[in-house]
């Protein structure tokens, strides 16, 4: 027997979907991040500097971002999760700066639902590694390059490589790192985390439960 790709169906069950967007935010909101980054005060983080502004989306010359942002936690929210009547709020949002050979420790974000990142300049030379929470014992040797999603089932880590003005959302439990900053330059990023509120599960259920 001789099984043809198109006669076969594999659905990737219970997945991890990391949804990645394109937006249209001004470079002015670029440069604003570039700009807090290098004189806002920050603390060391395990591997690299996190400004101490845990509400940076909240600042004026940011407002363009932060609809981007909701947006896109709204889209991820309703079209990928499928919830039908949630608020969507935003918790924190921080500036991360990773200087020439600095890192991101592998770490989720806890009491949270939805995280994500911003790239202003994009991270295409020092991209973000998730990493399987479901870590197969044995994995075939697979090719980076292949990023059709049916060839990351199999994988215990999948880089992602933002462009310049990309939004990439996840669940907060999955884990992630950054890998040392190979490049002469900072690495500029605004991460996010987000609460669905309202009613989660079904109602008079014992599961059901308002957030
Ligand atoms: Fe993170």
């Amino acid at each position: 027997m001789n099984i043809k790709k198109e006669e076969v169906n594999v659905d990737p069950l219970f997945a991890w979907p990391l949804m990645r967007h394109q937006t249209n935010v001004s470079d002015l909101v670029n440069q604003a991040i570039e700009q807090i980054g290098l004189t806002d005060p920050y603390r060391t983080n395990a591997g690299n500097l996190v400004c101490t502004d845990m509400k940076m989306l909240d600042r004026p010359e940011l407002a363009e971002l932060k609809t981007a942002i909701i947006e896109a936690a709204r889209f991820y929210a309703y079209d990928v999760l499928a919830y039908t009547n949630v608020e969507i709020e935003l918790l924190q949002s921080w500036i991360n700066v990773t200087e020439p050979g600095q890192y991101h420790h592998l770490h989720n974000h806890t009491n949270c639902m939805i995280s994500g990142t911003y790239y202003p300049f994009g991270a295409q030379e020092c991209p973000i590694i998730f990493h399987n929470p479901t870590e197969f014992q044995f994995t075939p040797s697979t090719d980076d390059a292949i990023q059709h999603p049916m060839s990351m089932i199999s994988r215990n880590v999948v880089r992602v490589a933002p462009k310049p003005g990309e939004v990439v959302l996840w669940l907060s439990q999955l884990k992630h790192r950054v890998d040392a900053n190979p490049l002469p330059t900072n690495r500029y990023s605004l991460s996010f985390n987000v609460m669905l509120r309202g009613y989660h599960g079904h109602l008079g259920s014992a599961s059901g439960v308002q957030l």
